[in-house]
């Protein structure tokens, strides 16, 4: 199937700062967060290059000196990466117009554009095709959702043509979100304003409905999802290490945990549903991690209980501590008998001191 596409171009967006993942990307950009043992746009890379992508262009603008460092020359992943950066932020349009500079396709060739914090499972190859059997301006991939009300929604008629581009309201006319991924044709882009910050979602989409371009949705309901929270992120790298959805870059068996080179974790500890444990981090005795992040050389000291969170670099979380549905930054401690829920996050080196658990006979 995918033998047929021509040699794809592709760029990936991957400026944003991230700031719903703070204090995780204060350091790290998102597109760089270990997602199930190595950084997150390792998936999409894999992902694109098993779809007959072999160049893409990084549009890069926070940190965007970590990008190559990471990736180099792409020849680890059979792709070939170049890197622009913005001076200052140009949105998601202005970054795919400067990006564009370094393309080599032809006008009338389709380049793919992929947000760097998505993984899908739908099929790039078959949204490439009908884009290109319908002439289309622009081919969005859309996904559907069962709650509409907290996305912008993206209406179709019954040729698959975008109709509008809604924002959220509690009455959404259709459960069909713009989930990040678009072919354009290349002369599109080259019509998108350059040096100009420019939103492909508020500005170019609904300026090339207005104008009568052929702007198609690509809908399917395959594996969908935006790691642009907490919550979402420590989703993402549980579904990639228990299997829901194939990565070709995933460093290990899909399985109930992955642990990287000279992680410990004790047989007496209890480590499962979908866990990523860092290089050398520390699982003691007795400890249980639950559907988790723990990044590299952190410690779970024996006892403590950690479900559905991130655990951050050199970070510790002490004996007798809880940490449910929560982001421990960088080096952080979290001392003895402290409860972390309910999205709390514990920003980089700060210490919580041991906290006394009293329970109502004691007082
Ligand atoms: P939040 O700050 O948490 O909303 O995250 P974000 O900064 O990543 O923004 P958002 O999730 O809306 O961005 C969607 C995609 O576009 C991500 O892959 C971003 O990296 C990328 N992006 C957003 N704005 C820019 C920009 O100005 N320049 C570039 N190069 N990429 C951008």
């Amino acid at each position: 199937m995918t033998s047929s596409l021509p040699d794809l171009e592709a760029i990936l967006l991957v400026g944003g700062q991230g700031t719903r993942l703070r204090p995780l990307t204060l350091g790290t950009p998102k597109p760089l967060l270990p997602t199930a043992g190595v950084p997150f746009l390792a998936h999409q890379l894999a992902r694109a290059r098993s779809f007959g992508v072999r160049r893409i262009v990084f549009a890069t603008s926070y940190k965007a000196a970590m990008f190559e460092p990471a990736f180099g020359d792409g020849s680890a992943f059979g792709l070939s990466l170049e890197y622009m950066t913005e001076e200052t932020p140009l949105g998601t349009g202005g970054a795919i117009r400067n990006a564009a500079e370094a393309l080599t396709s032809g006008p009338s060739d389709p380049v793919l554009i992929l947000n760097g914090d998505i993984l899908s499972g739908h099929d790039i190859g078959d949204q490439v095709r009908t884009h290109l059997a319908r002439q289309a301006a622009v081919t969005l991939h859309l996904t559907e959702v069962d709650d509409p009300t907290r996305f912008g929604c993206v209406p179709t008629d019954a040729s698959g043509r975008v109709t509008a581009f809604l924002e959220k309201t509690p009455n959404p006319v259709t459960n069909r979100i713009n989930a990040g991924c678009y072919v354009f044709t290349r002369s599109v882009i080259d019509s998108i304003p350059r040096d100009e910050v420019v939103s492909v979602e508020r500005e170019t989409f609904p300026g090339l409905i207005e104008s009568g371009e052929v702007v198609l949705g690509y809908a399917d309901r395959t594996y969908w999802l935006d790691v642009g929270t907490p919550a979402a992120f420590v989703r993402g790298s549980r579904d990639l290490v228990l299997g829901r959805l194939g990565s070709p870059a995933l460093p290990g068996p899909a399985g109930e945990h992955l642990a990287l080179d000279g992680a410990r974790v004790s047989p007496e500890a209890k480590v499962q549903g979908g866990t990523a444990v860092g290089a050398r981090a520390v699982v003691g005795a007795g400890a249980s991690v639950v559907g988790s992040v723990l990044l590299d050389d952190c410690v779970i000291e024996p006892g403590a209980l950690v479900t559905d969170s991130v655990v951050g670099t050199g970070a510790r979380v002490c004996a007798g501590a809880v940490v449910h549905d929560a982001v421990v930054g960088d080096r952080a401690v979290v001392g003895p008998g402290n409860e972390l829920r309910h999205g709390v996050r514990v920003w980089p080196d700060v210490a919580l001191p041991e906290r006394a658990v009293r329970y109502s006979s004691d007082v």
